[in-house]
């Protein structure tokens, strides 16, 4: 397909977000990894480093972690039309026509992906679950925190109200869990952009960095 035009579909606040997240995410999951199991300990037994540095470190990038994910939030409600809440959950006729027919192609029964210059409808309720996801992350993380901390009002209003839903156990466990989960949807997440950047030619990986995709003339 010849391309005959470029089209700029993520903001400059997608685009930030998206690498703010995506860089504390690895930051998190190794510190968190550490703290959960920590694989070297100090040689000396008086000093409380690693761990106290390395629990430094998650919550730097917890806090960086949560800022961004809270303005992207935001950003669905005033972003353009291809940052939108509209296009995580799919209630008007077009977008649940390009879920199906999304679904229709993953599952080998449609030659074509339906033309979807933002997200494709599949991937914007992938997003949404991986978001409500990250809201977990935060929640159980402030909740941890407030425990550690023994109380706080930041603390609680950040998390610690989770703690009068779930026990403690199943709060760190399930912070724990996350983290693997998150890791399962980057693989699959990142296989995919590549797979259709391929198939579509519309520069959809370097779209992340860039802001545009490429587009041919029937579009
Ligand atoms: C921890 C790692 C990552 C996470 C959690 C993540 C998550 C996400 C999320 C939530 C979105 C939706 C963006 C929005 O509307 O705000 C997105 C979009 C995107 N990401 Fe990632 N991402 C990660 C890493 C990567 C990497 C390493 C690449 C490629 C090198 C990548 C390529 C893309 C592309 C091309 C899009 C736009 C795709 C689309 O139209 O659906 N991501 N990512
Ligand atoms: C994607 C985001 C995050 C990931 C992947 C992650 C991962 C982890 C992991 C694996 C642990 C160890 C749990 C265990 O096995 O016991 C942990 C602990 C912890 N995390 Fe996170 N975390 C994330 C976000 C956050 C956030 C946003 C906060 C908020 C402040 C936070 C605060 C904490 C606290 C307080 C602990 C326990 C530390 C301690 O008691 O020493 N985390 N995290």
């Amino acid at each position: 397909m010849a391309t005959t035009h470029r089209e700029y579909i993520w903001e400059i606040p997608v685009r930030i977000t998206h690498w703010i997240n995506a860089i504390s995410i690895v930051v998190l999951s190794v510190t968190g990894f550490y703290i959960g199991s920590p694989f070297w300990d100090s040689p000396n037994s008086d000093s409380v480093l690693p761990m106290a540095l390395m629990r430094f470190i998650h919550f730097v990038a917890a806090y960086a972690f949560t800022a961004s994910v809270l303005f992207r939030i935001y950003w669905m409600f005033v972003g353009n039309k291809y940052a939108r809440w509209n296009q995580f959950i799919p209630l008007s006729t077009e977008r649940i026509v390009n879920f199906i027919q999304c679904a229709l192609f993953y599952g080998f029964m449609r030659k074509e992906i339906p033309h979807s210059p933002g997200h494709t409808a599949i991937a914007g309720v992938s997003y949404s679950i991986i978001f409500l996801i990250f809201l977990y992350e935060i929640a159980s993380g402030f909740a941890l925190l407030y425990v550690a901390n023994g109380g706080g009002a930041i603390y609680n209003i950040g998390g610690g109200w989770l703690l009068r839903i779930m026990d403690l156990g199943t709060i760190r466990m399930l912070h724990h869990v996350f983290m693997w989960v998150i890791w399962i949807f980057v693989i699959i997440h990142v296989y995919i952009s590549w797979h259709n950047d391929i198939i579509e030619r519309n520069g959809l990986m370097s779209s992340i960095f860039s802001g545009y995709k490429f587009f041919g003339k029937h579009h």
